[in-house]
Protein backbone atom coordinates (compact mmCIF):
# COMPACT_ATOMS: atom_id res chain seq x y z
CA UNK A 1 0.00 0.00 0.00
CA UNK A 2 0.99 3.53 -0.98
CA UNK A 3 0.18 5.94 1.82
CA UNK A 4 0.58 9.98 1.98
CA UNK A 5 0.53 11.35 5.91
CA UNK A 6 0.50 15.04 6.02
CA UNK A 7 1.42 16.49 9.17
CA UNK A 8 3.41 13.58 10.53
CA UNK A 9 7.03 15.61 12.06
CA UNK A 10 5.26 14.88 15.52
CA UNK A 11 2.07 13.02 17.28
CA UNK A 12 -0.43 11.33 15.55
CA UNK A 13 0.77 11.92 12.39
CA UNK A 14 4.30 10.45 13.53
CA UNK A 15 2.49 7.74 15.46
CA UNK A 16 0.62 6.39 12.50
CA UNK A 17 3.53 6.90 9.90
CA UNK A 18 5.19 4.81 12.32
CA UNK A 19 2.56 2.25 12.61
CA UNK A 20 1.99 2.18 8.63
CA UNK A 21 5.57 1.46 7.77
CA UNK A 22 5.57 -1.36 10.54
CA UNK A 23 3.17 -3.06 8.32
CA UNK A 24 5.56 -2.53 5.49
CA UNK A 25 3.78 -0.14 4.01
CA UNK A 26 5.32 2.50 1.36
CA UNK A 27 4.75 6.13 3.16
CA UNK A 28 5.59 10.14 2.37
CA UNK A 29 5.69 12.19 5.01
CA UNK A 30 4.80 16.02 4.56
CA UNK A 31 4.99 18.73 7.26
CA UNK A 32 7.62 21.88 7.78
CA UNK A 33 9.88 19.79 9.87
CA UNK A 34 11.55 16.19 8.66
CA UNK A 35 9.90 13.50 10.50
CA UNK A 36 12.32 11.31 12.90
CA UNK A 37 11.95 8.78 11.01
CA UNK A 38 14.70 6.24 9.09
CA UNK A 39 13.45 3.80 7.87
CA UNK A 40 13.09 2.14 4.06
CA UNK A 41 10.02 2.58 2.78
CA UNK A 42 9.89 6.39 3.85
CA UNK A 43 10.47 9.46 2.40
CA UNK A 44 9.69 12.92 3.46
CA UNK A 45 8.81 16.34 1.64
CA UNK A 46 9.37 19.40 4.21
CA UNK A 47 7.02 21.39 3.08
CA UNK A 48 4.39 24.17 5.05
CA UNK A 49 0.46 23.34 3.75
CA UNK A 50 0.04 27.36 4.19
CA UNK A 51 2.29 28.18 1.04
CA UNK A 52 0.58 28.90 -2.52
CA UNK A 53 3.20 26.05 -3.80
CA UNK A 54 1.85 23.04 -1.43
CA UNK A 55 -0.87 22.60 -4.55
CA UNK A 56 1.85 22.16 -6.88
CA UNK A 57 3.56 19.64 -4.32
CA UNK A 58 0.40 17.28 -4.27
CA UNK A 59 0.34 17.05 -8.06
CA UNK A 60 4.22 16.48 -8.01
CA UNK A 61 3.18 13.98 -5.71
CA UNK A 62 0.24 12.40 -7.21
CA UNK A 63 2.38 12.19 -11.12
CA UNK A 64 5.11 10.68 -9.38
CA UNK A 65 2.47 8.16 -7.68
CA UNK A 66 -0.53 7.78 -9.13
CA UNK A 67 -1.14 4.74 -7.93
CA UNK A 68 -1.54 6.25 -3.84
CA UNK A 69 -3.77 4.01 -1.94
CA UNK A 70 -4.29 6.23 1.25
CA UNK A 71 -4.09 9.56 2.61
CA UNK A 72 -4.30 11.11 6.23
CA UNK A 73 -4.38 14.78 6.55
CA UNK A 74 -3.13 14.85 10.43
CA UNK A 75 -1.84 18.49 9.85
CA UNK A 76 -3.10 20.84 12.88
CA UNK A 77 -2.89 23.71 15.38
CA UNK A 78 -4.49 25.43 18.07
CA UNK A 79 -3.86 28.78 19.23
CA UNK A 80 -5.51 30.35 22.09
CA UNK A 81 -7.41 33.70 21.57
CA UNK A 82 -5.49 36.70 22.03
CA UNK A 83 -8.10 39.32 21.09
CA UNK A 84 -4.67 41.79 20.34
CA UNK A 85 -3.55 39.11 17.58
CA UNK A 86 -6.23 37.28 15.82
CA UNK A 87 -3.70 36.32 12.90
CA UNK A 88 -3.20 33.30 14.97
CA UNK A 89 -6.46 32.73 14.54
CA UNK A 90 -6.70 32.99 11.19
CA UNK A 91 -3.99 30.70 10.48
CA UNK A 92 -5.61 28.11 12.24
CA UNK A 93 -8.26 28.03 9.82
CA UNK A 94 -5.17 28.39 7.41
CA UNK A 95 -3.98 25.06 8.56
CA UNK A 96 -7.08 22.88 10.11
CA UNK A 97 -9.56 24.00 7.22
CA UNK A 98 -8.34 25.49 3.95
CA UNK A 99 -5.13 23.37 3.57
CA UNK A 100 -7.25 20.48 4.60
CA UNK A 101 -9.79 21.51 2.43
CA UNK A 102 -6.98 22.00 -1.07
CA UNK A 103 -5.65 18.51 -0.03
CA UNK A 104 -8.98 17.41 -0.01
CA UNK A 105 -9.08 18.69 -3.63
CA UNK A 106 -6.36 17.46 -5.05
CA UNK A 107 -5.59 13.83 -3.28
CA UNK A 108 -9.40 13.23 -2.73
CA UNK A 109 -10.35 14.46 -6.52
CA UNK A 110 -7.48 12.31 -7.55
CA UNK A 111 -8.59 9.14 -5.98
CA UNK A 112 -12.35 10.01 -7.31
CA UNK A 113 -10.70 10.20 -10.80
CA UNK A 114 -9.26 6.49 -10.24
CA UNK A 115 -12.31 5.34 -8.46
CA UNK A 116 -9.70 4.16 -5.82
CA UNK A 117 -8.45 4.79 -2.59
CA UNK A 118 -8.81 6.05 0.99
CA UNK A 119 -8.69 9.50 2.46
CA UNK A 120 -8.80 10.08 6.00
CA UNK A 121 -9.04 13.71 7.81
CA UNK A 122 -8.47 13.93 11.07
CA UNK A 123 -10.99 16.54 12.93
CA UNK A 124 -11.69 16.53 16.79
CA UNK A 125 -14.85 16.01 19.40
CA UNK A 126 -13.94 20.18 19.70
CA UNK A 127 -15.83 20.20 16.43
CA UNK A 128 -18.79 19.98 18.33
CA UNK A 129 -18.19 22.90 20.59
CA UNK A 130 -18.72 26.83 20.55
CA UNK A 131 -15.55 28.26 22.89
CA UNK A 132 -14.47 31.57 23.64
CA UNK A 133 -11.00 30.24 24.22
CA UNK A 134 -10.23 28.76 20.96
CA UNK A 135 -12.48 30.09 19.19
CA UNK A 136 -11.08 29.07 15.48
CA UNK A 137 -10.10 25.51 16.54
CA UNK A 138 -13.34 24.64 17.41
CA UNK A 139 -15.00 26.58 14.10
CA UNK A 140 -12.04 25.13 12.06
CA UNK A 141 -12.89 21.58 13.39
CA UNK A 142 -16.70 22.16 12.86
CA UNK A 143 -16.17 23.26 9.24
CA UNK A 144 -13.79 20.43 8.12
CA UNK A 145 -15.98 17.64 9.81
CA UNK A 146 -18.66 18.67 8.34
CA UNK A 147 -17.29 19.10 4.83
CA UNK A 148 -15.31 15.85 4.80
CA UNK A 149 -19.18 14.35 6.30
CA UNK A 150 -21.02 15.91 3.68
CA UNK A 151 -18.38 14.34 0.78
CA UNK A 152 -18.29 11.17 2.44
CA UNK A 153 -22.04 11.00 2.30
CA UNK A 154 -22.10 11.51 -1.55
CA UNK A 155 -19.53 9.15 -2.08
CA UNK A 156 -21.28 6.12 -0.09
CA UNK A 157 -21.55 3.19 -1.48
CA UNK A 158 -18.40 4.03 -4.52
CA UNK A 159 -14.99 4.37 -4.33
CA UNK A 160 -12.80 6.13 -2.92
CA UNK A 161 -13.95 5.86 0.29
CA UNK A 162 -13.25 9.29 3.10
CA UNK A 163 -12.97 8.81 6.65
CA UNK A 164 -13.34 11.86 9.24
CA UNK A 165 -11.60 10.61 12.47
CA UNK A 166 -12.41 12.87 15.69
CA UNK A 167 -10.01 12.08 18.46
CA UNK A 168 -11.22 13.55 22.29
CA UNK A 169 -7.72 14.26 24.08
CA UNK A 170 -4.67 12.91 22.92
CA UNK A 171 -1.11 12.80 24.80
CA UNK A 172 1.04 14.91 21.94
CA UNK A 173 2.09 18.90 22.46
CA UNK A 174 -0.81 20.02 21.20
CA UNK A 175 -2.73 18.61 24.37
CA UNK A 176 -1.89 20.71 27.14
CA UNK A 177 -5.37 21.81 28.35
CA UNK A 178 -5.20 21.89 32.58
CA UNK A 179 -7.63 18.78 32.58
CA UNK A 180 -7.47 16.07 29.72
CA UNK A 181 -10.17 13.07 30.65
CA UNK A 182 -9.85 10.07 28.63
CA UNK A 183 -6.37 11.11 27.82
CA UNK A 184 -4.98 8.57 25.22
CA UNK A 185 -1.29 8.18 24.08
CA UNK A 186 -0.94 9.20 20.50
CA UNK A 187 0.18 5.04 19.81
CA UNK A 188 -3.25 4.48 20.95
CA UNK A 189 -4.33 6.76 18.60
CA UNK A 190 -2.47 5.80 15.53
CA UNK A 191 -3.70 2.32 16.24
CA UNK A 192 -7.17 3.70 15.86
CA UNK A 193 -5.77 5.13 12.66
CA UNK A 194 -5.12 2.10 11.56
CA UNK A 195 -8.26 0.40 12.59
CA UNK A 196 -10.23 2.73 10.35
CA UNK A 197 -7.96 1.96 7.86
CA UNK A 198 -9.04 -1.60 7.73
CA UNK A 199 -12.32 -0.73 7.94
CA UNK A 200 -13.52 3.11 6.55
CA UNK A 201 -16.30 4.98 8.42
CA UNK A 202 -17.88 8.63 7.47
CA UNK A 203 -16.87 9.61 11.19
CA UNK A 204 -14.90 7.65 13.18
CA UNK A 205 -14.58 8.96 16.93
CA UNK A 206 -12.81 7.95 19.95
CA UNK A 207 -13.66 8.17 22.79
CA UNK A 208 -17.29 7.73 21.78
CA UNK A 209 -18.03 9.48 25.93
CA UNK A 210 -16.07 12.48 25.37
CA UNK A 211 -19.05 13.78 22.56
CA UNK A 212 -21.65 13.45 25.88
CA UNK A 213 -19.35 15.58 27.72
CA UNK A 214 -18.61 18.14 24.74
CA UNK A 215 -22.04 18.34 24.49
CA UNK A 216 -22.75 18.94 28.10
CA UNK A 217 -19.84 21.74 27.88
CA UNK A 218 -21.81 22.96 24.74
CA UNK A 219 -24.81 23.18 27.29
CA UNK A 220 -22.98 25.28 30.00
CA UNK A 221 -20.67 26.98 27.01
CA UNK A 222 -20.91 30.41 28.04
CA UNK A 223 -18.87 28.88 31.36
CA UNK A 224 -15.60 28.90 31.87
CA UNK A 225 -15.57 25.17 32.28
CA UNK A 226 -15.11 24.40 28.40
CA UNK A 227 -11.61 25.92 28.51
CA UNK A 228 -10.96 22.01 29.57
CA UNK A 229 -11.86 20.70 26.54
CA UNK A 230 -9.59 22.74 23.68
CA UNK A 231 -6.03 21.47 23.06
CA UNK A 232 -4.26 24.40 22.66
CA UNK A 233 -0.05 24.75 21.44
N1 LIG B 1 -3.78 16.04 20.55
C1 LIG B 1 -5.09 16.09 20.76
O1 LIG B 1 -5.58 16.10 21.92
C2 LIG B 1 -6.04 16.11 19.60
C3 LIG B 1 -7.41 15.91 19.86
C4 LIG B 1 -8.31 15.92 18.82
C5 LIG B 1 -7.87 16.10 17.53
N2 LIG B 1 -6.53 16.31 17.29
C6 LIG B 1 -6.13 16.57 15.92
O2 LIG B 1 -5.19 15.62 15.47
C7 LIG B 1 -4.32 16.24 14.50
C8 LIG B 1 -2.87 16.00 14.93
O3 LIG B 1 -2.67 16.63 16.18
P1 LIG B 1 -1.45 16.26 17.14
O4 LIG B 1 -1.99 16.21 18.51
O5 LIG B 1 -0.72 15.10 16.58
O6 LIG B 1 -0.60 17.61 17.01
P2 LIG B 1 0.97 17.85 17.01
O7 LIG B 1 1.67 16.83 17.84
O8 LIG B 1 1.12 19.28 17.36
O9 LIG B 1 1.38 17.60 15.49
C9 LIG B 1 0.87 18.45 14.49
C10 LIG B 1 1.53 18.11 13.18
O10 LIG B 1 1.01 19.04 12.21
C11 LIG B 1 2.11 19.58 11.48
N3 LIG B 1 1.84 20.94 11.05
C12 LIG B 1 1.39 21.99 11.79
N4 LIG B 1 1.33 23.10 11.05
C13 LIG B 1 1.77 22.74 9.80
C14 LIG B 1 1.94 23.46 8.59
N5 LIG B 1 1.67 24.77 8.50
N6 LIG B 1 2.41 22.78 7.52
C15 LIG B 1 2.72 21.47 7.59
N7 LIG B 1 2.54 20.73 8.69
C16 LIG B 1 2.08 21.37 9.80
C17 LIG B 1 3.27 19.57 12.49
O11 LIG B 1 4.51 19.51 11.79
P3 LIG B 1 5.52 20.77 11.62
O12 LIG B 1 5.40 21.61 12.86
O13 LIG B 1 6.84 20.10 11.43
O14 LIG B 1 5.04 21.46 10.40
C18 LIG B 1 3.04 18.26 13.23
O15 LIG B 1 3.66 17.20 12.56
C19 LIG B 1 -4.71 17.73 14.47
O16 LIG B 1 -5.59 17.96 13.40
C20 LIG B 1 -5.44 17.92 15.78
O17 LIG B 1 -6.36 18.97 15.73
C21 LIG B 1 -5.61 16.31 18.29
Amino acid sequence: MRALVIGNSDGIGLATTRALLARGHEVTGISRRAAPIAAAGYDHIVQDVTEPRYRDVLNDYLARHADIDLCIYCAGIGARLDLNDLARQTQTFAVNLMAAVITTEVVLGHMIARDHGHFIGLSSIADLMVSPQAPAYTASKAGISRYWEGLGRALAGRKPKLSNVRFGFVDTKMADAPLRPLLMTADAAARFVLGVVDRPRLTATKPFVMTLLARLTTLIIRSPLSFLFVPRN
